[in-house]
Protein backbone atom coordinates (compact mmCIF):
# COMPACT_ATOMS: atom_id res chain seq x y z
CA UNK A 1 0.00 0.00 0.00
CA UNK A 2 1.10 3.48 -0.65
CA UNK A 3 2.20 5.92 1.86
CA UNK A 4 -0.52 8.23 2.39
CA UNK A 5 0.06 12.34 1.49
CA UNK A 6 -1.42 15.19 3.17
CA UNK A 7 -2.79 15.43 -0.27
CA UNK A 8 -4.31 11.77 -0.56
CA UNK A 9 -6.00 12.23 2.51
CA UNK A 10 -7.47 15.27 1.48
CA UNK A 11 -8.93 13.00 -1.47
CA UNK A 12 -9.80 9.98 0.70
CA UNK A 13 -12.37 12.56 1.86
CA UNK A 14 -13.37 13.88 -1.22
CA UNK A 15 -14.10 9.85 -2.68
CA UNK A 16 -16.01 9.27 0.82
CA UNK A 17 -13.14 6.70 1.80
CA UNK A 18 -13.10 6.50 5.57
CA UNK A 19 -9.58 7.32 7.30
CA UNK A 20 -7.94 5.26 9.98
CA UNK A 21 -5.79 6.30 12.54
CA UNK A 22 -4.38 4.61 15.34
CA UNK A 23 -2.03 5.89 17.94
CA UNK A 24 1.51 3.65 18.11
CA UNK A 25 4.27 4.68 20.51
CA UNK A 26 7.29 2.31 19.49
CA UNK A 27 8.72 0.31 17.08
CA UNK A 28 6.86 -3.13 17.46
CA UNK A 29 3.38 -1.84 17.96
CA UNK A 30 4.57 0.60 14.59
CA UNK A 31 5.52 -2.07 12.74
CA UNK A 32 2.10 -4.42 13.57
CA UNK A 33 -0.43 -1.74 12.92
CA UNK A 34 1.74 -1.34 9.38
CA UNK A 35 1.28 -4.78 8.48
CA UNK A 36 -2.25 -4.30 9.27
CA UNK A 37 -2.62 -1.55 6.84
CA UNK A 38 -3.81 1.57 8.66
CA UNK A 39 -3.44 4.34 6.79
CA UNK A 40 -2.09 7.00 9.53
CA UNK A 41 -0.05 6.44 13.05
CA UNK A 42 -0.58 9.21 16.13
CA UNK A 43 2.37 9.01 17.97
CA UNK A 44 0.24 10.77 20.80
CA UNK A 45 0.93 12.27 24.14
CA UNK A 46 -1.45 9.61 25.59
CA UNK A 47 1.74 7.82 25.72
CA UNK A 48 2.53 9.77 29.21
CA UNK A 49 -0.72 7.77 30.23
CA UNK A 50 -0.52 4.56 28.67
CA UNK A 51 3.07 3.72 28.32
CA UNK A 52 4.51 5.79 30.96
CA UNK A 53 1.76 5.41 34.21
CA UNK A 54 1.09 9.26 34.47
CA UNK A 55 -2.49 9.99 35.07
CA UNK A 56 -2.39 12.82 32.55
CA UNK A 57 -0.65 14.34 29.56
CA UNK A 58 1.06 17.08 30.88
CA UNK A 59 4.36 15.98 31.51
CA UNK A 60 5.30 14.84 28.09
CA UNK A 61 8.05 16.77 26.88
CA UNK A 62 9.14 17.49 23.01
CA UNK A 63 12.57 15.05 23.69
CA UNK A 64 9.93 12.04 24.79
CA UNK A 65 8.12 12.64 21.71
CA UNK A 66 10.83 12.80 19.50
CA UNK A 67 12.32 9.40 21.26
CA UNK A 68 9.22 7.73 20.59
CA UNK A 69 8.55 9.20 16.96
CA UNK A 70 11.68 7.97 15.63
CA UNK A 71 11.27 4.24 16.88
CA UNK A 72 7.56 4.44 15.32
CA UNK A 73 8.81 6.08 11.91
CA UNK A 74 11.85 2.87 11.96
CA UNK A 75 8.97 0.56 12.49
CA UNK A 76 6.25 2.42 9.89
CA UNK A 77 8.46 3.49 7.09
CA UNK A 78 5.75 3.66 5.05
CA UNK A 79 3.10 4.85 6.53
CA UNK A 80 2.25 8.66 7.48
CA UNK A 81 2.99 9.41 10.89
CA UNK A 82 1.43 12.78 12.99
CA UNK A 83 3.46 13.49 15.96
CA UNK A 84 1.43 15.38 19.00
CA UNK A 85 3.12 18.65 19.59
CA UNK A 86 3.33 18.50 23.59
CA UNK A 87 1.76 20.51 26.49
CA UNK A 88 3.76 23.95 26.59
CA UNK A 89 5.17 23.68 23.52
CA UNK A 90 2.88 26.03 21.53
CA UNK A 91 2.64 28.88 24.10
CA UNK A 92 3.93 31.27 21.77
CA UNK A 93 3.90 31.02 17.76
CA UNK A 94 7.67 31.26 17.84
CA UNK A 95 8.14 28.42 20.21
CA UNK A 96 5.78 26.37 18.15
CA UNK A 97 8.01 27.05 15.27
CA UNK A 98 11.10 25.82 17.22
CA UNK A 99 9.65 22.32 18.60
CA UNK A 100 7.49 21.61 15.42
CA UNK A 101 11.31 21.79 13.83
CA UNK A 102 12.61 19.43 15.88
CA UNK A 103 10.10 16.93 16.10
CA UNK A 104 10.38 16.84 11.85
CA UNK A 105 13.78 16.67 11.80
CA UNK A 106 15.02 14.62 14.36
CA UNK A 107 11.48 12.50 14.88
CA UNK A 108 11.76 12.51 10.82
CA UNK A 109 7.59 12.07 11.02
CA UNK A 110 5.39 13.82 8.49
CA UNK A 111 3.42 16.53 10.53
CA UNK A 112 3.11 17.39 13.82
CA UNK A 113 -0.57 17.77 15.92
CA UNK A 114 -1.47 21.30 17.76
CA UNK A 115 -4.50 20.96 20.61
CA UNK A 116 -6.53 24.35 20.61
CA UNK A 117 -9.02 26.42 18.14
CA UNK A 118 -9.42 29.86 17.85
CA UNK A 119 -6.69 30.61 20.56
CA UNK A 120 -4.34 28.23 18.08
CA UNK A 121 -5.24 29.92 15.38
CA UNK A 122 -1.86 32.05 14.93
CA UNK A 123 0.35 29.40 16.00
CA UNK A 124 -1.20 26.75 13.74
CA UNK A 125 -0.33 29.32 11.15
CA UNK A 126 3.40 29.94 12.23
CA UNK A 127 3.90 26.17 12.02
CA UNK A 128 2.59 25.67 8.85
CA UNK A 129 4.10 28.57 7.38
CA UNK A 130 7.03 27.57 8.22
CA UNK A 131 6.37 24.38 5.78
CA UNK A 132 5.59 21.80 8.40
CA UNK A 133 1.97 20.10 7.72
CA UNK A 134 -0.23 20.17 10.75
CA UNK A 135 -3.27 18.28 12.37
CA UNK A 136 -5.54 20.33 14.39
CA UNK A 137 -7.66 18.95 17.83
CA UNK A 138 -10.22 20.54 19.10
CA UNK A 139 -13.31 19.23 21.45
CA UNK A 140 -11.65 17.73 24.40
CA UNK A 141 -8.14 18.78 24.41
CA UNK A 142 -6.57 16.79 26.85
CA UNK A 143 -3.81 19.30 27.55
CA UNK A 144 -6.39 21.27 29.00
CA UNK A 145 -8.81 18.76 30.72
CA UNK A 146 -8.37 20.74 33.89
CA UNK A 147 -9.45 24.22 32.45
CA UNK A 148 -12.17 22.26 30.68
CA UNK A 149 -13.33 20.19 34.44
CA UNK A 150 -12.11 17.00 33.36
CA UNK A 151 -12.60 14.33 30.33
CA UNK A 152 -15.79 15.74 29.43
CA UNK A 153 -18.05 15.90 25.78
CA UNK A 154 -17.17 19.61 24.48
CA UNK A 155 -19.60 21.10 22.02
CA UNK A 156 -23.15 20.66 24.32
CA UNK A 157 -25.92 22.76 23.75
CA UNK A 158 -25.60 26.25 23.12
CA UNK A 159 -21.76 25.12 22.90
CA UNK A 160 -21.74 23.56 20.19
CA UNK A 161 -20.81 26.63 17.66
CA UNK A 162 -17.85 27.64 20.03
CA UNK A 163 -16.30 23.82 18.54
CA UNK A 164 -17.32 25.01 15.21
CA UNK A 165 -15.99 28.38 15.45
CA UNK A 166 -12.58 26.24 16.24
CA UNK A 167 -12.94 23.89 13.60
CA UNK A 168 -13.34 26.78 10.66
CA UNK A 169 -10.22 28.85 12.45
CA UNK A 170 -8.12 26.19 12.47
CA UNK A 171 -8.68 25.45 9.02
CA UNK A 172 -8.40 28.89 8.14
CA UNK A 173 -5.06 28.81 9.82
CA UNK A 174 -3.72 26.16 7.37
CA UNK A 175 -4.53 22.74 9.20
CA UNK A 176 -4.32 19.73 6.45
CA UNK A 177 -6.88 17.80 9.08
CA UNK A 178 -8.54 17.82 12.02
CA UNK A 179 -9.17 15.69 15.43
CA UNK A 180 -12.74 16.22 16.76
CA UNK A 181 -12.89 14.28 20.32
CA UNK A 182 -15.81 13.88 22.00
CA UNK A 183 -18.17 16.30 20.40
CA UNK A 184 -21.82 15.15 19.71
CA UNK A 185 -22.18 13.05 16.82
CA UNK A 186 -24.38 15.84 15.37
CA UNK A 187 -21.91 18.59 15.63
CA UNK A 188 -18.93 16.74 14.12
CA UNK A 189 -21.14 15.48 11.13
CA UNK A 190 -22.01 18.88 10.18
CA UNK A 191 -18.32 20.57 11.33
CA UNK A 192 -17.29 17.43 8.82
CA UNK A 193 -19.67 18.70 5.78
CA UNK A 194 -18.39 22.58 6.52
CA UNK A 195 -14.98 22.03 6.38
CA UNK A 196 -13.04 20.65 3.40
CA UNK A 197 -9.99 19.14 4.90
CA UNK A 198 -10.55 15.89 6.49
CA UNK A 199 -11.91 15.33 10.01
CA UNK A 200 -11.13 12.83 12.46
CA UNK A 201 -13.57 11.83 15.11
CA UNK A 202 -12.95 9.97 18.96
CA UNK A 203 -15.87 9.88 20.43
CA UNK A 204 -17.56 12.60 17.89
CA UNK A 205 -20.09 9.40 16.40
CA UNK A 206 -19.76 8.52 12.95
CA UNK A 207 -20.48 11.15 10.24
CA UNK A 208 -16.52 11.82 10.62
CA UNK A 209 -14.29 11.50 7.48
CA UNK A 210 -12.18 9.20 9.31
CA UNK A 211 -11.77 7.59 13.11
CA UNK A 212 -8.72 7.59 15.78
CA UNK A 213 -8.37 5.22 18.99
CA UNK A 214 -5.52 5.03 21.54
CA UNK A 215 -3.80 1.01 20.53
CA UNK A 216 -4.07 0.15 24.28
CA UNK A 217 -7.65 1.16 24.54
CA UNK A 218 -8.65 -1.04 21.70
CA UNK A 219 -6.49 -3.98 22.22
CA UNK A 220 -7.42 -3.98 26.38
CA UNK A 221 -3.68 -3.29 27.16
CA UNK A 222 -4.43 -0.31 29.76
CA UNK A 223 -6.83 -1.33 32.35
CA UNK A 224 -6.74 2.09 34.77
CA UNK A 225 -10.32 3.38 32.98
CA UNK A 226 -11.81 2.51 29.39
CA UNK A 227 -13.65 5.68 28.03
CA UNK A 228 -17.25 5.25 26.61
CA UNK A 229 -16.15 5.75 22.90
CA UNK A 230 -14.07 2.43 22.62
CA UNK A 231 -14.76 -0.51 21.18
CA UNK A 232 -11.88 -3.05 22.77
CA UNK A 233 -10.86 -5.26 19.52
CA UNK A 234 -8.91 -7.69 21.42
CA UNK A 235 -7.63 -8.60 25.36
CA UNK A 236 -4.14 -8.67 24.51
CA UNK A 237 -3.36 -7.74 28.31
CA UNK A 238 -5.39 -11.05 29.14
CA UNK A 239 -3.14 -12.87 26.49
CA UNK A 240 -0.24 -11.78 28.46
CA UNK A 241 -0.90 -12.79 31.59
CA UNK A 242 -1.84 -15.58 30.91
CA UNK A 243 1.40 -16.27 28.85
CA UNK A 244 3.31 -15.21 31.88
CA UNK A 245 1.70 -17.29 34.23
CA UNK A 246 2.43 -20.83 31.52
CA UNK A 247 6.57 -19.29 31.49
CA UNK A 248 6.45 -18.77 36.04
CA UNK A 249 4.45 -22.61 36.00
CA UNK A 250 7.34 -23.80 33.38
CA UNK A 251 10.42 -22.60 35.24
CA UNK A 252 9.00 -23.76 38.43
CA UNK A 253 8.32 -26.91 37.26
CA UNK A 254 11.32 -27.09 35.69
CA UNK A 255 9.01 -27.88 32.15
CA UNK A 256 11.24 -24.81 30.96
CA UNK A 257 13.98 -24.53 28.95
CA UNK A 258 13.97 -28.39 27.09
CA UNK A 259 16.59 -29.54 25.46
CA UNK A 260 15.69 -27.85 22.15
CA UNK A 261 15.93 -24.37 23.96
CA UNK A 262 19.79 -25.20 25.04
CA UNK A 263 23.05 -25.16 23.49
CA UNK A 264 25.53 -27.86 23.17
CA UNK A 265 29.31 -28.53 22.45
CA UNK A 266 30.21 -29.27 25.56
CA UNK A 267 30.54 -33.74 26.05
CA UNK A 268 30.54 -35.13 29.80
CA UNK A 269 33.99 -36.22 28.75
CA UNK A 270 35.21 -32.22 28.39
CA UNK A 271 33.81 -31.37 31.67
CA UNK A 272 34.99 -34.34 33.62
CA UNK A 273 38.16 -32.91 35.18
CA UNK A 274 36.74 -29.39 35.99
O1 LIG B 1 -2.61 11.65 22.42
C1 LIG B 1 -3.50 11.03 21.84
O2 LIG B 1 -3.55 9.79 21.83
C2 LIG B 1 -4.54 11.80 21.15
C3 LIG B 1 -5.75 11.05 20.68
C4 LIG B 1 -6.67 10.89 21.82
C5 LIG B 1 -6.39 11.71 19.52
O3 LIG B 1 -4.42 12.97 21.01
Amino acid sequence: MAKKTTLSLGTMKENGEKITMITAYDYSSASLVQKAGIDMILVGDSLQMVMLGDTSTIAATTDVMIHHTKAVVTGAPDTFVVTDMPFGSCSSPEKAVEHATRIMKEGRCDAVKIEGGVNMKNVIKAVVDAGIPVVGHIGLTPQTTSKLGGFKVQGKGEAAGEVLADAMAVQEAGAFMIVLECVPAELSSLITKRLTIPTIGIGAGNGTDGQVLVYHDMLGLFDKFLPKFVRQYRQIGEEIVGGVQEYIADVKAGAFPEEKHSFGGVTKEDLKDL
